[in-house]
């Protein structure tokens, strides 16, 4: 079954023709250069490029491929979460499409095809399994019970881990996207330079909290900007960096533990972080857990992981028609 998809949620305009877990083609268009000017991602141009790029995007897709619009079965959209201009382009573009060829339409959620990524990179890996979905704007430990069956564990009460590192990189001058750019600078640093306060999410025992990180690394710039002191900036990367990756990684072990998982699965596009694969890993290994998370190629927004998605959400039956709308926000659970 040939899938045609879509990802439009954000600042990459991406086309994929999927097939199972193969995939044919996988177009991403980023519009980081563009946003980079402002430091981060201005959603009304996000809009407009999403608007005036989509369509070759697609026909790239289909020809990358080797098909044509007859060999597709289905078309596949993220419709949520994500900035509702930004989803709407795509959504709606994709209505067409399903209209013109009478293929059906699949509505996909974002967060979900992150972790459908990893089908991409693992043929071999089914549910159930545990996941942690970190990205720029959702930190998420789910159940995945099934293909379509998701339940929540615990999430960030405010900021994603994404966000922190972002709007962090930021105030120490980094380029936009900030987070790949606090990685990089982060290399070889001492990662115990500054003390850093570990949150408290104030939430069940498996939600994250990181607005107070985030505060106190601007608050420790601010401070030591005014008393004109020198920051050591890798240093600083460096203790984010790893203050994130031990909250992130104590809280996925403990609650796989607790709900008796024995995969642990990493998605999103804070999964490139390259800390956080090499810990996740060893740690998994040393407590007897299986491992898996996507090829980089695969971490951020693409629409090969929509398409992979989308196939299970069309043999579960989840068929969307012409009166499919964006969300802005939608829990990963429901995509009704
Ligand atoms: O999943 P994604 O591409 O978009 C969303 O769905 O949000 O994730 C983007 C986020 C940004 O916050 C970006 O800074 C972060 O992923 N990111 C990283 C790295 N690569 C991307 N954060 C830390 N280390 C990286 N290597």
């Amino acid at each position: 079954m040939k899938i045609l998809s879509i990802e439009s949620s954000c600042d990459e305009t991406s086309a994929a023709v999927t097939c199972g877990r193969e995939v044919l083609s996988n177009i991403i268009s980023t519009q980081i250069d563009e946003h980079r000017i402002y430091g981060g991602v201005v959603p009304e141009i996000a809009s407009r490029r999403h608007c005036e790029n989509i369509a070759a995007v697609v026909n790239e897709a289909i020809s990358t491929a080797g098909v044509t619009y007859d060999d597709i079965d289905a078309v596949a959209v993220t419709a949520y979460p994500g900035l509702i201009g930004a989803l709407l382009t795509g959504v709606n573009f994709a209505k067409g499409l399903s209209l013109s060829l009478s293929k059906p339409l699949i509505a996909v959620h974002h967060l979900r095809g992150h972790i459908a990524a990893n089908y991409l990179t693992h043929k071999e890996l089914k549910p159930p399994f545990l996941c942690l979905v970190v990205s720029g704007g959702n930190t998420v430990i789910c159940s995945v019970k099934d293909y379509t069956d998701f339940s929540v564990i615990g999430q960030t009460l405010d900021d994603a881990a994404g966000e922190c590192f972002d709007k962090c990189a930021r105030a120490m001058g980094l380029p936009y996207p900030g987070g790949v750019n606090l990685d990089k600078v982060a290399a070889g640093s001492d990662e115990s330079l500054f003390p850093l306060p570990t949150p408290k999410s104030g939430g069940g025992e498996y939600d994250f909290s990181f607005s107070g990180l985030k505060t106190a690394v601007l608050n420790l710039i601010h401070n030591k900007k005014q008393k004109g002191e020198d920051i050591d900036i890798p240093a600083l990367c460096g203790t984010l960096r790893k203050k994130v990756c031990d909250i992130l990684i104590s809280k996925t072990i403990s609650a796989a533990k607790e709900n008796g998982f024995k995969k642990i699965v990493l998605a999103g596009g804070v999964s490139a972080n390259s800390e956080l694969r090499e810990r996740m890993k060893n740690e998994c290994e040393k407590q007897g857990f299986s491992f898996f998370t996507p090829e980089l190629k695969y971490c951020g927004d693409n629409a090969a992981m929509i398409g992979a998605q989308a196939y299970y959400e069309f043999m579960a039956g989840n068929i969307a028609d012409l009166s499919l709308n964006a969300s802005a926000t939608k829990d990963i659970t429901n995509t009704d």
